[in-house]
């Protein structure tokens, strides 16, 4: 090992003491984390007394009752989020029918810590204590006292009810001026209890993070006392070929390595491999869990002693000139190095492995990451202050402003929808409805995957090309996404309400795509998967549908008439309209709006066809930007479609 890796300089103690992300807790908690520890395996009782909140319990209540706010600042995986719902809970916070609760950053955190809760509190999932994420709510009304959500869910509630009437118990103090709360935040820092992490770096700057990565695993399986190792990648696939080579690997290798469990983790992770990220690892055996960022702040791995960080993740980036959200490798920030190091000295001193040298970390690495208000399409953002009643959102306190570019980027996508006024005001119906709506565009860059889900196409759709490119999408990050709905909202002005909700309903689901590359068990569990995934999509449909219903919006269908399911995609996603460049020889394409280059995907059953003129419904962005999901158009749709956005826009003959 010390041919390949020296000890860092690093205090270690600066590992332990902040929170990235600040934790804040009551109706907030950033970080949160999971399952029991693999070492000793102490009463849920115990394991609750020793965690570092716990000695503030009584501070916590006391300033709950004080303040109107609270914050708490504490390490990932102090108790924040599993601990004090529960106190407040135990003093008396949820009586009278109201609710704690306490919002987590990603679904699959809701769901691991909302189950932990649980199980500490002795009772079913879903009833005293459940949990609510985007089209899937496990709570049960007059039962459940402490509730698990996503901010996204927290905010759509808001939009409903703006007082959160049902989380709030200060109402019945309003009367007393004895009990009014300070309107001052109090402020709690909660002491970590983290041990001493040891940190080494390559000497050499490694040209292959995931070799590198798989290398270091077994040197540490080979050379290091017991204990579990969680390795830091970026994303999907990166976490896949990485288990392929370890499990390559151990075969080779032979019986000592046969003791390495290896399990990826990121988020649409499916329920069984979730419960065995999170179940203690075994007498004997060690675990490799291989992730996205997801276990730096969003979730806490008990038995983690080793940590293996590439220095990569993948960041969302938005260039506001080009329009173009895509997700990209990049490097990480130091404070997110010090973060994922830490995760090792959580039940004892741990070691962390980094795959770049020092002096890249001393001088090269950015302190901190850039915030991702600042690194994001805004169009959903807008929307949604909007519809909390935030007018002035140029003057609005943004903890970390975004770029006027983007910001006029956002508006004028939102003013060509109709989904925003000349004085930037929501309009009735639409704008209004389309705050409503909870679809979001799953989509990543990643290399193309083939379906195999012809056999859903024929059963739900039963005909239709379109409809086929959509299904060829692979999976992994969403965005929230006003040009779905908006389709949602036109499908009636083109009689297809019916083709265009399931359209929609198959966006916002990530996983039936699987790859025909695979062996076949792969494809048998591929088979599962997707079998899950139908079942989540006729799901969504009856809740977009039940949405659709309270609009007064009628269920039709347009008999296989194509044109008219493409026009009304095109009432939602005119501005992603491109045309191909007349002489040339590879397939690009400018859009209309930015005269970007972009590229039809090759996963796409337009590749190679070439239309004229096309719109996509997301692009991604590789080593050229890809469109994905596109249907061939007639250019005069657009003017049809969006007189005003293409008027002034585009001079282009074709067009007029
Ligand atoms: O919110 P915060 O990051 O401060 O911590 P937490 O989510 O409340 O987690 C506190 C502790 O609960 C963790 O350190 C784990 O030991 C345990 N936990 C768990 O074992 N399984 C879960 N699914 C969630 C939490």
């Amino acid at each position: 090992m010390s041919r390949f890796w020296k000890p860092g300089s690093e205090k270690p103690s600066t590992l332990l003491v902040d929170d990235e992300e600040g934790g804040v807790v009551f109706l907030s908690s950033s970080t949160s984390s999971a399952s029991s520890s693999g070492f000793g395996y102490a009463s849920l009782e115990r394991q609750r007394q020793r965690l570092p909140v716990y000695r503030y319990r009584k501070a916590i209540l006391y300033l709950v009752e004080r303040h109107a706010t609270t914050i708490v600042v504490g390490e990932t995986g102090s108790g924040k989020s599993t601990q004090i719902p529960q106190y407040l809970k135990e003093a008396g916070w949820a009586d009278g029918g109201r609710l704690i609760g306490c919002t987590q950053p990603r679904r699959l955190a809701v769901q691991t810590v909302a189950s932990r809760v649980a199980e500490e509190a002795g009772v079913k999932l879903g009833e005293e204590v459940g949990y609510t994420i985007r089209f899937e709510d496990q709570t049960n009304p007059g039962i459940t006292m402490i509730k698990f959500l996503t901010d996204g869910v927290l905010i759509r509630e808001m939009m409903e009810d703006p007082l959160l009437t049902k989380y709030r118990r200060r109402n019945s103090l309003l009367g007393s001026s004895d009990d009014m709360p300070d309107p001052e935040p109090a402020i709690l820092s909660v002491e970590g209890k983290g041990y001493t992490v040891e940190i080494h770096y390559v000497e050499e700057p490694v040209s292959d993070y995931l070799q590198a990565a798989v290398n270091t695993v077994l040197l540490i399986h080979e050379k290091e006392p017991p204990g579990d190792i969680l390795v830091f990648l970026t994303g999907q696939d990166d976490i896949d070929t990485a288990v392929k080579l370890l499990n390559e690997e151990i075969q080779h290798l032979g019986r000592h390595y046969f003791d390495l469990l290896i399990l990826p983790l990121y988020s649409g992770l499916p329920r069984t491999d979730q419960d065995l990220i999170f179940t203690p690892t075994s007498k004997g055996k060690r675990k490799v869990v291989i992730s996205t960022n997801i276990a730096e702040t969003s979730l806490t791995l008990e038995g983690v002693v080793y940590v293996v960080d590439s220095g990569f993740s993948k960041q969302k980036c938005y260039n506001p000139v080009s329009d173009i959200e895509s997700l990209v490798v990049a490097p990480i920030s130091k404070a997110s190095a010090r973060q994922r190091a830490g995760r090792a000295g959580r039940v004892r001193p741990g070691k962390c492995f980094r795959l770049y040298t020092e002096e890249y970390y001393l001088n090269e690495m950015q302190a901190e990451g850039i915030p991702e208000m600042q690194r994001s399409n805004l169009v959903s953002c807008v929307i949604q202050l909007k519809a909390l009643g935030i007018d002035n959102i140029l003057g609005f306190d943004w903890p970390a402003s975004p770029s006027p570019e983007a910001m006029i980027r956002a508006l004028e996508v939102l003013y060509s929808l109709g989904i925003l006024d000349e004085d930037a005001k929501l309009t009735v119906p639409i704008g209004f409805q389309v705050a409503e709506i909870p679809l979001v565009l799953w989509y990543q860059g990643s290399p193309a995957m083939v379906t195999m889900s012809s056999q859903l196409i024929h059963v739900e759709f039963s005909k239709s090309w379109f409809v086929e490119d959509i299904i060829s999408r692979p999976y992994s990050c969403m965005i929230k996404d006003p040009m779905i709905s908006k389709m949602l909202l036109s499908a009636n002005d083109f009689g297809c309400s019916d083709e265009i909700l399931t359209i929609a309903s198959f966006l916002s689901v990530q996983s039936v795509w699987v790859s025909v590359r695979g062996v076949k068990k792969e494809f048998d569990e591929a088979k599962l998967r997707f079998a899950a995934a139908e079942k989540k999509v006729i799901d969504i449909r009856g809740q977009l549908l039940r949405l659709m219903k309270g609009f007064g919006i009628p269920l039709k269908s347009c008999e296989g008439d194509m044109k008219a399911v493409r026009k009304a995609i095109i009432a939602g996603s005119f501005a992603n309209a491109c045309h191909l460049e007349e002489y040339s020889q590879n397939g690009m394409y400018k859009t209309t709006r930015t005269s970007q280059e972009v590229y039809i995907h090759p996963s796409s059953v337009l590749f190679r066809v070439n239309p004229k003129w096309v719109v996509y419904q997301s692009l991604v962005s590789t080593d050229k930007h890809y469109m994905r999901n596109v249907i061939a158009i007639e250019p005069s749709w657009l003017t049809e479609a969006a007189p005003h956005f293409y008027q002034y826009r585009t001079p282009n003959p074709a067009l007029s």
